[in-house]
C-alpha cells in the first residue's frame, strides 16, 4: 500500500468509526450506561482529531482530487456544508465535553443532541464526498 492509499483509507476508517461511536454513545446513555457513554464519546472525539491530522497530512502531500461529473451542484453543496459543519463541530464538541466534565448535565443535555447530529452529518458526508470522487 502506498502513502496515499494509507492516508486515504485510514482517514475514511477513523471518520466512520468516530460517527458510529457517536450513535453508540447515544444508545448507551438512553439505556442508562453513563460510563460507556463517556468512553464512547471521548473515543469518538480522539478519532475525529486523528482524522483531522491524517486529512491535513494528506492535503499537504497530495493535490486535491477534482470532481468533474454531472452532479457538481450537489457535490459542492455537500463539500461546503461538510467543511463548514466540521469546523463548527470542533468548538461544539469541546463545549459539550467541558459541560459534562463540569457535571453541568442540564446544559450538556441541551447542546449535546445538536453536537451529535452535526457530528453524524459530517461523518456521513465525509464518506459521500469520497463516493463522488471514485
Ligand atoms: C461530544 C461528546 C458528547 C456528546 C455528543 C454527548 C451526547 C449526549 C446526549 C445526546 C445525551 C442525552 C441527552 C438527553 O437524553 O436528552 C447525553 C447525556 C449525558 N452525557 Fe453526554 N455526550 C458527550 C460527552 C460526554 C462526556 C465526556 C460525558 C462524561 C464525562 C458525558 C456524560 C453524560 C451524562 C452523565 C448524560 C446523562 C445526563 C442525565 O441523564 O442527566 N457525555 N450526552
Amino acid at each position: 500500500m502506498d502513502g496515499y492509499a494509507f492516508l486515504f483509507y485510514s482517514s475514511l476508517i477513523t471518520i466512520a468509526v468516530s460517527g458510529l461511536l457517536i450513535v453508540l454513545g447515544i444508545l448507551f446513555v438512553k439505556f442508562g450506561y453513563k460510563d460507556y457513554h463517556k468512553r464512547s464519546m471521548l473515543t469518538a472525539f480522539i478519532l475525529a482529531l486523528i482524522f483531522v491530522v491524517l486529512y491535513l497530512v494528506k492535503s499537504s502531500l497530495y493535490s486535491p482530487q477534482k470532481y468533474s461529473g454531472n452532479y457538481r451542484g450537489i457535490y459542492l453543496f455537500i463539500l461546503w456544508s461538510h467543511t463548514l459543519l466540521a469546523t463548527v463541530n470542533f468548538p461544539m464538541a469541546i463545549v459539550t465535553i467541558y459541560l459534562a466534565f463540569k457535571e453541568r448535565f442540564d446544559r450538556h443535555k441541551r447542546i449535546a443532541p445538536y453536537t451529535a447530529a452535526v457530528w453524524i452529518y459530517v461523518a456521513l458526508t465525509g464518506w459521500l464526498i469520497r463516493a463522488f470522487l471514485v
